[in-house]
């Protein structure tokens, strides 16, 4: 999943760029001003390090929109059906063509498992800490897949209403989660025998970030949180292709043949979100180009981006700074991202549009080279590395 900073951090927010290093490197727990407050006066000093530990960081929360999406356009979605039978199933594998994680895991029920995991972490051994930064990281994203599975049953007009409704929304919805669980899958029994990190707190970080959710800012509606999906999945299969990259680089072929296999899983989903929203920039471009215009004014913000692993309030911020560092995914990569999806849906070219749709039109087109001038302000600011500890990888430091 991709790797744009939120708004939700407790200290200076990030206004411009979304790939500013973080402005601290501070391990320490949320202000101890804000836990405490919530207690009586007089607490002792053991029941506010209760809280503390107790207290998932407090964020800023901005209003929360629901139900946007004027309840007439449900019916485009309905009219939609036959289409998306045709158009979006077909970008699902069957169960039976699809790999699964143990094609590329050692296999504990042959004989041969011992001297596969010994090779296996040979290979993990010549790999830098601040790799596995990242790939923890990608892992945590892919685990909290109930959150996401939960966003697209949130959508109005889309959402699976039985658990096994047969719309095609519904079908498609299940399966691309049933896809995307073996990645989560695949990756974390792969870090488990690396023997490089730390399960127990990457296993805490799983358990806090499925608690404490996401927030994509989709307000319930399909066109928005298809416009985060699209934007998402190609982000995703990028970042997961670069890693795989990098893991060849570093001599472990496997590994990187297990990102890559991932990433084309990415690019699959990509397939099918954007051309639902090819449809949609057809049927109803206004709606479409107004969706579009604002997500991007929310910016796209990575699915992890409320993560906390029990110790740093700022470990998204610290992960994603490695994550650049590494050019795994970068703001140049956010800027190929909306220039490719501008692109793919022929916004320059929309014509027709109503006021408000030319406006958002124009706002989205003329993002693209705004962008591109922060990411070199940015490159040219190489801000002063800082070095912190990463709870994942038992509290190695890592530059980032
Ligand atoms: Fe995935
Ligand atoms: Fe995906």
């Amino acid at each position: 999943m991709a790797f744009q900073l939120g708004p939700f951090l407790t200290s200076k927010p990030m206004k411009s760029l979304s790939f500013k290093l973080p402005p601290i490197a501070d391990r320490s727990l949320g202000s101890s001003k804000s836990m405490s407050s919530s207690l009586r006066s007089g607490a002792t000093s053991k029941e506010i390090e209760n809280v503390k530990k107790s207290s998932i960081p407090r964020r800023e929360a901005h209003v929360q929109v629901t139900h946007s999406m004027p309840p007439e356009k449900i019916e485009i979605f309905k009219s939609m059906e036959d289409w998306a039978k045709k158009n979006v199933l077909v970008h699902l594998k069957p169960v039976e063509n699809c790999w699964q994680p143990q094609d590329f895991l050692p296999d504990a029920a042959s004989d041969g498992f011992e001297e596969q995991v010994r090779e296996l972490r040979e290979r993990a051994r010549e790999i830098p800490d601040d790799y596995f930064v990242a790939l923890v990281g990608s892992m945590i994203t892919e685990e909290a897949l109930p959150t996401y599975q939960t966003m697209l049953n949130n959508l109005d007009g889309l959402r699976d209403e039985t658990g096994s409704s047969l719309t095609p929304w519904a079908i498609w919805t299940r399966a691309w989660t049933a896809e995307e669980n073996r990645h989560g899958d695949l990756l974390n029994k792969y870090l488990y025998l690396s023997g490089r990190v730390d399960m127990k707190r990457i296993e805490k970080t799983i358990q806090y970030l499925i608690g404490t959710g996401m927030d994509p800012r989709a307000e319930n509606s399909p066109y928005l949180l298809f416009i985060y999906t699209s934007f998402q999945e190609r982000a995703t299969s990028i970042s997961h292709g670069n890693t795989g990259r990098l893991a060849k680089a570093h001599g472990d072929t496997k590994l990187a043949q297990i990102c890559g296999i991932i990433a084309s899983d990415e690019k699959r989903h990509e397939a099918a979100y954007t051309k639902i929203m090819e449809k949609l920039f057809e049927i109803d471009p206004d709606g479409a180009v107004l969706a579009l215009a604002d997500m991007m004014r929310k910016r796209i913000t990575m699915p992890a981006h409320l993560m906390y692993d029990g110790c740093d309030v700022n470990i998204f911020f610290h992960y994603s700074a490695v994550v650049q560092r590494l050019g795994i995914y970068t703001a140049k990569d956010y800027s190929d991202v909306l220039e490719f999806l501008v692109g793919r849906w022929k916004v320059e070219k929309m014509t027709g549009l109503s006021a408000e749709g030319r406006r958002a039109q124009d706002y989205v087109c003329r993002l693209i080279p705004k962008l591109r001038r922060l990411e070199e302000r940015a490159g040219e600011r190489a801000e002063e590395a800082l070095t912190i500890p990463f709870s994942w990888i038992s509290d190695r430091l890592v530059k980032l």
